[in-house]
């Protein structure tokens, strides 16, 4: 289980997470949605100690993840697959080479284990001959799926998606929306996934957490959220503005400094 309470989280004067509590259970898919900027991926970098909260907790199969030591930390990263915001895969280094190079680091793998992970991966997301090829020849669509290959390269138990659908066209957000389910159904992992994308998030998760002013605002089915009245939440998965400003006293929505903070 993944688990958040109470996090904290401020850069200098800037409070981007303020309370956040947030429960992932054993084989559950939870999405986390929220305006740009409301610090999703600030949120999912404290699971794998990328990030450390001011205050509150973060665990993982009941591991306390801010006092984990290095080595610990390299231990629970193999646990828990990290699909980046923009793929982040190095330009300079070919598909597979991309692939290998975390596994390589980590240790602990043959050089055929190696080439066997990679291509189970990479097949799994349907990219089976791209190993030679260099991220610049992918598509956006290809490079994010990449990007999960390198993730489950490891056989990791969570898998956390940052954006996993942003900037691609509808029928391609279909694709990885299949291949999200795939991977629970296939390899039994728990997801966490962070979108925009109230279509996404609809098919793919259990539970839905809407993520406002540094907490999570409300929480649910899909069905619950696809129906909440709550004026925020309504006008988000609406995409009415004007509800959204309603419901949060006139101030503005993309700001994510407290409320006292910014009124207009
Ligand atoms: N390392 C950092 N140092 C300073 N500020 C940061 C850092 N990381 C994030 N922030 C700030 O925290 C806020 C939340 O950022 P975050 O990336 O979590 O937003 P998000 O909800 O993921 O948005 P988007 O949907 O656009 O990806 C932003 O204002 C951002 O500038
Ligand atoms: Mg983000």
């Amino acid at each position: 289980m993944i688990e958040m309470i109470d996090l904290h989280k401020s850069f200098g004067p800037k409070v981007v997470l303020n309370g956040l509590s947030l429960r992932v259970g054993e084989g559950d898919t939870v999405a986390l949605v929220g305006f740009s900027g409301a610090g999703k991926s600030v949120a999912l970098k404290h699971i794998v100690g990328l990030l450390q909260p001011d205050m509150g907790t973060v665990r993982v199969d009941g591991t306390d993840v801010p006092s984990l030591s290095r080595p610990d930390l390299y231990e629970l990263r193999r646990r828990v697959g990290y699909v980046f915001q923009f793929a982040a895969l190095f330009d300079s280094m070919t598909v597979a080479e991309n692939l290998a190079m975390g596994l390589i680091k980590h240790g602990g793998f043959s050089k055929d284990e190696i080439e066997e992970r990679i291509a189970d991966s990479l097949e799994r997301v349907e990219l089976e001959g791209y190993e030679e090829n260099f991220p610049a020849e992918l598509s956006g669509g290809q490079r994010k799926r990449a990007g999960l290959a390198r993730a489950i390269a490891f056989g990791p138990k969570y898998l956390l998606y940052d954006e996993p659908t942003s900037g691609l066209d509808p029928v391609t957000t279909t694709v990885i929306d299949r291949l999200i389910l795939k991977m629970r159904d296939e390899l039994g992992v728990t997801s966490l996934v962070i979108t925009h994308d109230m279509d996404s998030a609809y098919c793919i998760s259990d539970r839905i957490a809407m993520l406002y002013d540094g907490r999570v605002l409300q929480e649910g089915t899909p069905e619950e959220i696809r129906r909440s009245q709550h004026p925020v939440v309504k006008g988000f998965v609406e995409g009415r503005p004007e509800l959204v400003e309603e419901g949060s006293g006139g101030m503005r929505i993309f700001a994510n400094t407290p409320a006292s903070r910014r009124r207009i």
